[in-house]
């Protein structure tokens, strides 16, 4: 599969800049992701991450690591983590930037155990579709020492649908609001065409009562976003 993404990564990385990726999906249009977002550092995170970083102990698993700068700065301060992603490129890059254990692995293929797991950047995106949800949360709960905790975050979506005069759009026969379509392209190269999914907190919630997983709100941030934290 076209690594699109661990190519947009290495090309920063390297110095080597001239555009962004860009983004669209099923409910909205083109739009940039700044590359040297995924590059920031603790003090340009949101409260919510910071929030996140301060609540992460013990070994640490950085699921969907990108440019590794969550892993980065929970090394730097003494922790023991591992980052792992399906991107070769973002691998590469998260190994360049100094994360002694990163690997190219997806999450349902790990195997160890840990006592924080962190899913950022709209966490839930990796599951893919809700139905999908409760699979992936199992397989997260036996990955957790006793004592363990999964740190995620998310938005709810529904904002999106909103039309001017307050009503919603949604199509009520369609999947789940927050299961979008996502494309990615960069320099005029597009990856496959993938599922991500937002989950507003309910949602999360039960999907985690499901599975025999208690999930707390541990903060709400400025755009319908929030952070959670399943145990
Ligand atoms: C939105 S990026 C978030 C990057 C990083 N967490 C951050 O906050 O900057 C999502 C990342 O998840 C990775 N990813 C997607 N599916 C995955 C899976 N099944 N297992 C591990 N990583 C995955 C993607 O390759 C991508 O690097």
């Amino acid at each position: 599969m076209k690594d699109i993404f661990g190519k947009a990564l290495l090309d920063y990385f390297s110095g080597d800049f001239t555009v962004n990726i860009v983004t669209s999906t099923n409910i909205s249009d083109d739009d940039e992701l700044p590359l040297a977002y995924l590059f920031r550092e603790y003090k340009d995170m949101s409260k919510l991450e910071q929030k996140a970083l301060h609540l992460a102990k013990g070994k640490v698993l950085d699921v969907g690591c990108g440019a590794g700068s969550h892993s980065l700065y929970l090394q730097n301060k003494g922790l023991d983590v591992k980052a792992i992603d399906v991107s070769e490129g973002a691998v590469e890059v998260t190994q360049k930037r100094g994360v002694k254990n990163a690997s190219l692995t997806s999450i349902l293929d790990e195997t160890e155990t840990f006592d924080t797991i962190l899913l950022m950047m709209n966490g839930t995106g990796i599951f893919q579709e809700l139905s999908k949800t409760p699979h992936y949360l199992k397989h997260l709960k036996s990955l957790l020492n006793p004592d363990g905790q999964i740190l995620i975050d998310s938005t709810d979506i529904k904002y999106m649908y909103e039309d001017d005069d307050g009503g919603y759009w949604q199509d009520m026969h369609a999947n789940y609001y927050g299961e979008l379509d996502y494309l990615l392209s960069y320099k005029g190269e597009e990856a496959p065409l993938t599922t991500w999914l937002y989950l507003d907190f309910n949602t999360l919630l039960t999907a985690c009562k499901s599975v025999g997983l208690n999930c707390e709100l541990v903060m709400e941030g400025e755009h319908y976003d929030y952070l959670a934290r399943i145990f």
